[in-house]
């Protein structure tokens, strides 16, 4: 699947940008600041149906504008296809495909996917498990189209539970308990369904990633998913925390199932842990367990990966876990996702970067966008590519193919 032509209306920095690309290597090069990552994110927006930034739709409005839109023009399994995004203040987003809107926003995920890798995605590492979650949330979402929906439902169920919690501002006689047991029974199935998805979807993840990790660099990583709903029981998560504790003393992390000697003796199910802790979701006045509260251990030689990785491990890492989505992507839906790297060669030495570059010559990637501050960088690295690579030079919000 890939992009043939592009425009940008009212988007951040481009007021009016359109242009053709290349079915393979497109690279737009263009000095800080000229639009290069605001194009790529237009992309992205017309794939996903929304910013890669996690700006809010008004964000990506041009300064002193009330409306953007967005413009492209996919083949896709031999077909032409037409995607549109309007965003107008104080008006709903709309979003056609071939001029028909979507009823829904969320039916648009996954027809057509792309993998965005940006010079922030590090903060998966570093910063809370929310964007962990988002991040392998959005993956799962491209290959399965129920599963947005089961996200979706978790979250109004949560803000109904949440509130019916607040409302009984910490008294178990305020608490409505028969609307509680409504709402428990309607959450319980979903968080189920919800972890099945994330526990299926990581173990064939893993792999995929560990294989494209050790072709970067020589280096133990691991991805764990961890969730309540693991219900304290596997021996796994029990040598893993006891060999965690041992190196990592001090960190702390909520959405660990209990580090202590009690873990080992714990074989509740994840309903009774839940059901049990009414009183506590009462006090904290919101839903402390369940699977909005899992996370993903990224570690490095079994030590958290966001306190002993230097800056050109984590970039690697994240490197790998984007190339790992392209693939699990393809192999799932048979459609190549639309690669976006934008300044992936910065923090990285001049072995990884050759890596890197073996590894996009050689696999079979489909339309990959390339961006980098540095152009003459750029054409030396990927002169070694051996495929035909389309140069794109931005400039004040404009593009031309010189
Ligand atoms: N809402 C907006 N309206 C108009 N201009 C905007 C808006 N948001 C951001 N900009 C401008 O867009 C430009 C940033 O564009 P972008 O991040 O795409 O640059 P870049 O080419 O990727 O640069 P770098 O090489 O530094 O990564 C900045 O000049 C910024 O002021
Ligand atoms: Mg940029």
């Amino acid at each position: 699947m890939w992009i043939k032509q592009l425009s940008l209306t009212h988007f951040r920095n481009h007021e009016d940008t359109k242009s053709s690309f290349e079915e393979h290597i497109n690279c737009l090069v263009g000095k800080n600041g000229s639009g290069k990552t605001n194009l790529l994110d237009g992309i992205y927006y017309l794939c996903i149906g929304r910013g890669a930034f996690s700006y809010t739709d008004t964000q990506h409005l041009q300064h002193g504008k009330t409306f953007f839109s967005l413009k492209g023009t996919f083949e896709k399994e031999g077909r032409k296809n037409t995607v549109q995004c309007i965003v107008e203040k104080g008006k709903a987003k709309v979003i056609k495909l071939n001029t028909k809107p979507y009823p829904k926003i969320s039916e648009h995920v996954g027809n057509f996917p792309c993998v965005l890798l940006a010079p922030n995605d590090t903060d998966l590492i570093r910063e809370s498990s929310e964007l962990r979650r988002n991040f392998f949330d959005t993956i799962i979402s491209q290959i399965h189209k129920n599963y947005i929906q089961l996200l979706i439902k978790q979250k109004q169920i949560l803000r109904q539970r949440n509130q019916l919690l607040k409302d009984a501002d910490q008294q178990e006689k305020f608490l409505k308990k028969d609307v509680l047991e409504i709402y428990d029974a309607q959450l319980l199935p979903i968080f189920s369904e919800i972890h099945r998805f994330r526990s299926e979807f990581i173990n064939e993840f893993v792999p995929i990633f560990s294989e494209i990790y050790a072709t970067l660099a020589d280096e133990e990583m691991k991805i764990n998913y961890r969730s309540h709903l693991e219900g304290n029981k596997k021996e796994e998560i029990i040598k893993e925390q006891e060999e965690e504790i041992e190196n990592e003393n001090q960190e702390i992390d909520e959405t660990e199932p209990k580090k202590s000697k009690r873990t080992k003796k714990e074989t509740l199910s994840f309903e009774s842990i839940f059901k049990g802790n009414v009183l506590k979701d009462l006090i904290l006045q919101r839903t402390e367990k369940g699977t909005h509260r899992d996370d993903y251990k990224f570690l490095l030689r079994k030590k958290p990966l966001k306190h002993y990785g230097s800056q050109g491990q984590q970039k690697s890492f994240v490197i790998a876990l984007k190339l790992a989505t392209f693939s699990i992507i393809y192999n799932q839906t048979q459609i190549k996702p639309i690669l976006l790297l934008d300044d992936i060669f910065d923090k990285l030495d001049e072995s990884r970067i050759e890596n890197l570059l073996k590894l996009l010559s050689k696999s079979d990637f489909g339309q990959v966008f390339v961006t980098d501050a540095r152009p003459e960088r750029t054409r030396k690295l990927l002169d070694s590519f051996g495929r035909p690579i389309a140069f794109f030079e931005v400039k004040d919000g404009n593009i031309t193919n010189p």
